[in-house]
């Protein structure tokens, strides 16, 4: 068996066919159908919080809440150039200028102190993004947010299911939104949810996915980012085994946490205080120089196993960015990116765990 650096978390098939039937036999596909409905409820019940919709995947999500909560008639939006190209490929469909700034020192978030200097009279929106689902740091941000009326919009896309202090991590800021792509922590093949603290932005953003059409009128710029019955479903049925599975990871983590402690060249991550994650990545950095990262990755996938070195290149070193507007050196990001490796983390993957550790280590030396 191929052990891949994550996999999707599906519910047995044979509930998915049966619901699947009853969608077949209604004839109602999509447009906000029953199933659609149920998931939203659900949501809306584990994350405590009525602001939110769900969308056809993550990047047209933080399209729209780009679009409707950021600072209208300003251009710059500022983000990390440490994490996927679709973070900055939403400020720009969403007609907004990228501003890079670097992540602070040992985290892997951008943080109110690096993102200060670089709000200008210009500044729309700041966009962090929850890396690996391990939170920013949203009590100075909503500070920052307070000092500035700059809002806060999260790219929480790793971050389903994460609570800090008991409080989900979704209902932060002014707006954040969740990746449900079959690879992420819980899945509706292909999916988002978007979060707004304000109500009439919500409706605003429900209107988007549909269109523009807002109690039958076209009143507003719109797409169509629905998300259909049969993706619904998946999503409905997998969320019953959601937590059990987060358990599962939580399992695979802390082994190895446990196996590595005492190698002076892995440092593993520590969960914050307060934080519970959903054990969806597992990123250590590599810390010896002399270690060739493509080399480990090369070795273990020769023996079948999949690391993957998320976010090796920045975005600000990809040809599409590259001559995006930069404020300070990204010298903890650019040491970040040469040193990190994740590893694989899936709650089927208890049983290979120490295989898979073990092999770590020897492609290590
Ligand atoms: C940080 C980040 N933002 C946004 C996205 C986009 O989400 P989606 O694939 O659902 O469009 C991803 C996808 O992996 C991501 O990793």
């Amino acid at each position: 068996m191929k052990i891949t650096v994550n996999r999707p978390s599906l519910p047995p098939y044979s509930e998915f066919e049966e619901l699947a039937k009853e969608i077949w036999d209604s004839s109602y596909l999509t447009n906000f159908g029953t199933v659609h409905n149920k998931l939203l409820h659900n949501l809306e019940f584990m994350f405590r919080t009525e602001n939110i919709a769900l969308c056809n995947n993550g990047t047209n999500a933080l399209i729209g809440a780009v679009k409707i909560a950021a600072l209208p008639k300003k251009k710059k939006v500022i983000t990390t150039p440490f994490t996927f190209a679709a973070t900055a490929h939403s400020i720009l469909w969403a007609d907004k200028q990228p501003v890079f700034v670097d992540i602070g020192k040992g985290g892997f978030c951008i943080s109110p102190e690096t993102v200060e200097p670089a709000i200008d009279s210009d500044t729309s929106a700041i966009l962090p993004v929850h890396c690996y689902g391990l939170p920013c740091d949203i009590a100075g941000f909503s500070e920052l947010s307070r000092k500035t009326g700059i809002p806060i919009i999260y790219d929480a896309a790793h971050a389903f299911g994460v609570e800090v202090n008991g409080k989900s991590l979704v209902s932060e800021g002014s707006a954040s939104i969740v990746s449900t792509h079959a690879t992420k922590a819980f899945n509706t093949v292909e999916g988002g949810i978007a979060y707004f603290s304000d109500e009439k932005q919500l409706r605003q953003f429900t209107a988007m996915t549909n269109f523009g059409i807002n109690g039958g009128v076209t009143d507003q710029l719109g797409f169509n980012g629905k998300l259909s019955e049969l993706h619904a479903a998946v999503g409905l049925l997998g969320l019953k085994y959601f937590s059990q599975r987060v358990v599962e990871r939580s399992k695979v983590w802390h082994y190895y946490d446990e196996f590595f402690a005492d190698i002076d060249t892995v440092e593993t991550t520590v969960i914050p205080h307060g934080v519970s994650l959903n054990y969806a990545y597992y990123p250590v950095k590599i810390v010896d120089r002399n270690i060739d990262l493509d080399e480990v990755v090369r070795k273990l996938a020769a023996k079948d196993i999949i690391t993957r070195k998320y976010f090796s290149e920045l975005l600000t070193e990809m040809p599409f960015f590259k001559d995006s507007l930069t404020v300070g050196t990204l010298d903890n990001a650019t040491a970040l990116s040469n040193r990190i490796l994740c590893l694989p983390i899936h709650e089927s993957y208890v049983p290979h765990q120490d295989f898979i550790a073990t092999e770590v280590l020897a492609a290590l030396k």
